[in-house]
């Protein structure tokens, strides 16, 4: 069978005709994907071409996690000739072989794995090396800006959403040998890619951007490794600062020596002050390749006040692979004594109400918000203390890093700390509830409400139905899950 699609990235293509193929159970060998630029005449074999309609009296549901879509819609801009039959065949392997994708060492999950990283990679690079230049100004007044791009791999329309959010109030394009992408404050257009002479090279704004980088180039961080690999050289010629940094390199041990005699300047009493309210996100220098060895760095974070009171830090416990993660404030007394997240009375009452919602917490990642246990101490009593501001985002990056770990499916917050640390921004709980919240890397969340706050309330008129919502929140939980795994058809 030959399916011709679209385009390079015809995602949608891709995934209406392998659907099909499944459902028919077509073996991965026994079909051709093309595209414009790889069309064959293959007719000539007597193999059949076209697209593959649905069936509809056939009604096998074709399943697959939802985590495999979002990774397929990516690794599909590489610029691998085999990456349709490769998804084909994941998605074909995995109907009759649901542990497939937990195999992280199966030649087929591995190219997905590391292709997705090459992707994400691309994309970051993208969002940090597009410099604009000015191209002119609208009858209205609005300026245009454009800039010229070459991205590794086709990745332009899964970078644009970042630049539509970023500079929605001018107009601009992007330009690369690919594609071409637009906005004008209200829509977002795709064309054909161009050339590079097609953008301004230089413009007035070039000399604010040195004397921004001259600016913070510090002399005595200079470290030429890290350097080239974060900005590889391919991108040097779009940058206007990259002309700086041979001087900048050359000047920089004398400054640093500078530096060195002239001896420290006191920070001013308002940074002095602005500094003491905040902490910063913690940095472990060890090597970190598994959920085990954050846990022993965690183990040893003293990047807030909380470390010097606390008894230990909690990290978080569960399966890695788990497709569901609870995030909850931090650690109370008992978890603190224990060193395990939810194992006191939030925990006890946690543990119900999952059950209630028919969901096993072997199966869930249960993690804090903060690690470590904030209190006052009262007699031999120590009370909870609600996590700062600056607790909570100087605990974030162990959060962050969890996620990237488990890549859960679903988050499901627990109270407006946990749902503050995964939105990266202050928020009123209620504006959250009661909706499923897609996150920038499509995991979805569910934002739910402390446990320990239905125990507060559990004299109060209304606790019953405050009790009955948090479960209906770990229902939606578990309903997605099992509806997820019917994410193809
Ligand atoms: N409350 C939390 O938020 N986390 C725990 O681990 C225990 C109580």
């Amino acid at each position: 069978m030959i399916i011709e699609l679209e385009s390079e990235t015809d995602f949608r293509g891709w995934r209406i005709a392998a659907r099909e193929a499944c459902r028919r159970d077509i073996s991965p060998d026994d079909m051709i994907w093309q595209t414009p630029d790889t069309v064959q005449d293959l007719f000539a074999a007597g193999s059949g071409t076209g697209t593959l309609k649905q069936n509809r009296e056939d009604d096998r549901k074709i399943v697959v996690p939802r985590q495999f879509l979002t990774k397929a819609e990516r690794v599909i801009c590489l610029s691998d000739p085999q990456r349709f039959s490769r998804l084909y065949r994941l998605l074909w392997r995995y109907q009759t072989h649901r542990t497939l994708f937990e195999t992280i060492t199966d030649p087929d999950v591995c190219w997905l794995n590391e292709g997705e990283k090459a992707i994400r990679r691309d994309i970051h690079k993208m969002h940090a090396f597009v410099r604009f230049r000015m191209a002119g100004t609208r009858s209205d007044g609005r300026e245009q800006f454009a800039a010229w791009f070459e991205p590794t791999y086709r990745i332009e329309m899964l970078a644009a959403p970042f630049f539509q959010k970023r500079f929605a109030n001018m107009d601009w394009v992007i330009v690369t040998p690919n594609a071409t992408i637009s906005w004008n404050g209200a829509t977002l257009q795709t064309s054909a890619g161009g050339r590079r002479e097609d953008v301004p090279s230089d413009d007035e704004q070039e000399d604010h951007w040195r004397t921004y980088f001259a600016a913070i180039f510090n002399p005595a961080r200079l470290k030429l490794g890290a350097m080239r690999s974060e900005m590889p050289k391919k991108y040097w010629q779009n940058m206007p600062e990259t002309r700086l940094i041979p001087e900048l390199v050359r000047r920089s041990q004398a400054q640093a020596n500078a530096m060195v005699e002239h001896g420290p300047t006191l920070p001013s009493k308002t940074a002095r002050a602005l500094s003491a309210r905040t902490t910063d996100v913690a940095q472990p220098a060890v090597q970190i390749s598994s959920l085990n060895d954050l846990k022993a760095a965690c183990s040893s974070c003293t990047d807030c006040d909380l470390s010097a009171c606390a008894s230990q830090s909690v990290f978080g416990e569960g399966p890695d692979t788990a497709r569901l993660m609870i995030v909850g404030e931090q650690p109370g007394d008992r978890e603190d004594i224990a060193g395990r997240p939810f194992v006191g009375p939030a925990g006890d009452l946690l543990n119900a109400c999952l059950s209630e919602a028919g969901l096993d917490r072997k199966d869930i990642y249960v993690t804090n918000a903060v690690k470590h246990f904030r209190f006052t101490p009262r007699g031999k009593r120590r009370l909870h203390k609600s996590p700062s501001v600056g607790h909570i985002d100087a605990c974030r990056w162990w959060l962050v890093q969890e996620r990237r770990f488990v890549q859960p499916e679903i988050i499901v917050t627990l109270g407006a700390t946990a749902l503050r640390s995964v939105l990266e921004k202050p928020v009123e709980l209620q504006t959250y509830r009661n909706q499923l919240i897609e996150l920038e890397d499509g995991t979805q969340l569910i934002a739910s409400v402390h446990p320990a706050y239905l125990l507060r309330l559990a004299q109060f008129e209304g606790a019953h139905q405050e009790k009955a919502q948090f479960i209906r929140d770990l229902v939606t939980a578990k309903t997605l899950l099992e509806s997820d795994h019917a994410a193809m058809s």
